[in-house]
């Protein structure tokens, strides 16, 4: 973090100091990270005791100074530590966001939205914006009222590109991230179905995005996605001025001729009013082109030059785990990892790379529940299932009882006669159930896509699947 004594701290959060006898809080200074996981805390740190429905923060205040954390935020003092004593720790969090980022004038503050894509977005940002200067974005995917501060709290004095992931669960939520980290440029990537259970509608997801735009100033820029109707629609709620990215023939940062080769990665011309340029993705999946745009809208914004931006975008690989992480076994067999999460969108935009990897190859599905769709939900999972099988998928596993659905769908799409027998549909209880039969069934050439809803069970037989399995023929 910036360095601040105790006593800046508790007033930017609105705390008294409890320290013990003989620290001044003027002279104390905190410079080192600012963590929620005394784990995590280190040499000149700051503990923030938080108060969850498992565990109370504020019981971790000792392990944390053991570490080397000077100080804690909290809401009842820890003997012998100093603190900044606040009535509520979440609240003083964010307003301390807010101060870091206020100290640091020359800060571009980025916000991502979107309801698929953002911490894919926010990699290849995070990489492009590195090559031009100090940039702090998100570890993983910290995108919550608790992510935001913890990723903001990570700028020092040099950094010049702050990448904020803004995810919402509701109304208001990304309008109080931006609050914490008030940005100059937002980026809305797509309006889809994720979290449709919490909001209840399409419309309501929509209204929550826009809160992004609708935070930026008029000399801020608004990203927004071209070819969605209702993230295109942002355009007339915000003041900010507007770059429209996409594939409509509108955008001002557009990708014609999008092709996708063999292992999934897409090509593009790239249209910008600055310069037009072949662009060839190391990345797997057509959706990288719709989140590259973005990037490259954001990017030019700041000042970096187009040929600087081509390359990084080419040269850019995965860095946050299980999205679209291939992996080519000595034996032939192909595997994709995408189940760090799973919805509609996200699943269609896997099963189109899964479709262009699998040409000319046996291909695999193994699929689990999407969460969080409500009402809609075993609706939502047939639609997937259909999907599968008009992609011409070979093999679908589905795991999981929660994702039936998924399984019936697809079965209710299999064309009932002809030639080719359509998708060979199966449904095990769990990701061991699924291991054995991939083990027994595997062959060289084989793609294999894995996805599902934070289901740990599915990413893990991801990975020990990629394990060589020397004695596949
Ligand atoms: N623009 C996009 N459209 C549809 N799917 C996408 C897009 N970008 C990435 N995906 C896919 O969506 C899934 C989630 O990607 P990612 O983690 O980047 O999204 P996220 O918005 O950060 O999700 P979360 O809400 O879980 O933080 C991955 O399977 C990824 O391959
Ligand atoms: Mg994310």
């Amino acid at each position: 973090m910036i360095a601040l004594s105790l006593t800046e701290v508790a007033r930017a959060t609105g705390g008294s100091v409890v320290a013990p006898p003989g620290v001044d809080p003027d002279t104390l200074v905190v410079d080192g990270p600012v963590v929620t996981d005394s784990r995590e805390a280190g040499p000149g740190g700051l503990y923030v005791a938080r108060v969850g429905e498992h565990a109370d923060g504020h019981d971790f205040v000792a392990g944390a100074v053991e570490r080397g954390a000077v100080a804690a935020l909290v809401t009842r003092p820890a003997e012998g530590v100093p603190c900044v004593v606040v009535a509520d720790t979440q609240e003083a969090f964010a307003a301390l966001a807010r101060e870091v980022v206020r100290r640091v004038p020359g800060l571009a503050v980025v916000g991502i939205t979107g309801s698929s894509g953002k911490t894919s977005t926010k990699d290849l940002l995070g990489t492009v914006l590195a090559a031009a200067g100090p940039t702090v974005a998100p570890v993983g995917s910290y995108n919550s009222e608790v992510g935001v501060p913890l990723t903001v709290c990570r700028v020092t004095p040099d950094t010049r590109f702050l990448v904020v992931e803004m995810g919402a669960r509701g109304i208001g939520h990304i309008a109080y991230l931006t609050r914490m980290a008030p940005p100059r440029i937002g980026v809305v990537l797509n309006v889809g179905t994720a979290h449709m259970g919490e909001f209840g509608s399409r419309e309501a997801i929509a209204t929550a995005k826009s809160e992004l735009v609708m935070a930026l100033q008029p000399d801020g820029l608004a990203v927004l996605n071209a070819d969605d109707r209702a993230v295109r629609a942002m355009a007339s709620l915000t003041t900010a001025r507007v770059v429209l990215v996409g594939e409509a023939d509108d955008a001002d940062v557009r990708a014609g001729d999008v092709v996708l080769d063999a292992g999934g990665r897409a090509s593009f011309t790239l249209h910008t009013s600055g310069g037009m340029s072949e662009v060839h993705l190391g990345l797997v999946g057509r959706h990288h082109v719709g989140n590259a745009l973005a990037v490259v809208a954001v990017a030019l914004e700041l000042g970096l030059s187009f040929e600087s931006v081509r390359a990084a975008l080419e040269s850019a690989r995965p860095v946050s785990r299980w999205r679209m992480e291939v992996v080519e076994r000595p034996d032939g067999v192909t595997l994709v990892n995408d189940a760090y999460n799973a919805n509609p969108d996200s699943m269609r935009a896997a099963l189109t790379a899964l479709e262009r990897m699998g040409e000319g190859r046996r291909t695999w599905a193994v699929l689990g529940t999407m969460l969080e769709l409500g009402v809609e939900s075993d609706a939502l999972h047939a639609e997937v299932g259909a999907e599968v099988v008009a992609r011409g998928v070979d093999e679908l596993v589905v795991v999981g009882p929660a994702a039936a659905a998924l399984a019936a769908g697809a079965r209710a799409a299999l064309p009932s006669s002809g030639p080719g027998g359509g998708t060979h549909v199966r449904e095990v209880p769990d990701a061991e159930r699924a291991e054995t039969l991939l083990d027994a069934e595997l062959t060289a050439g084989d793609v294999v896509l894995f996805k599902s809803s934070r289901d740990a069970g599915l990413r893990l037989l991801g990975d020990r699947l990629a394990a060589p399995r020397e004695e596949l023929t």
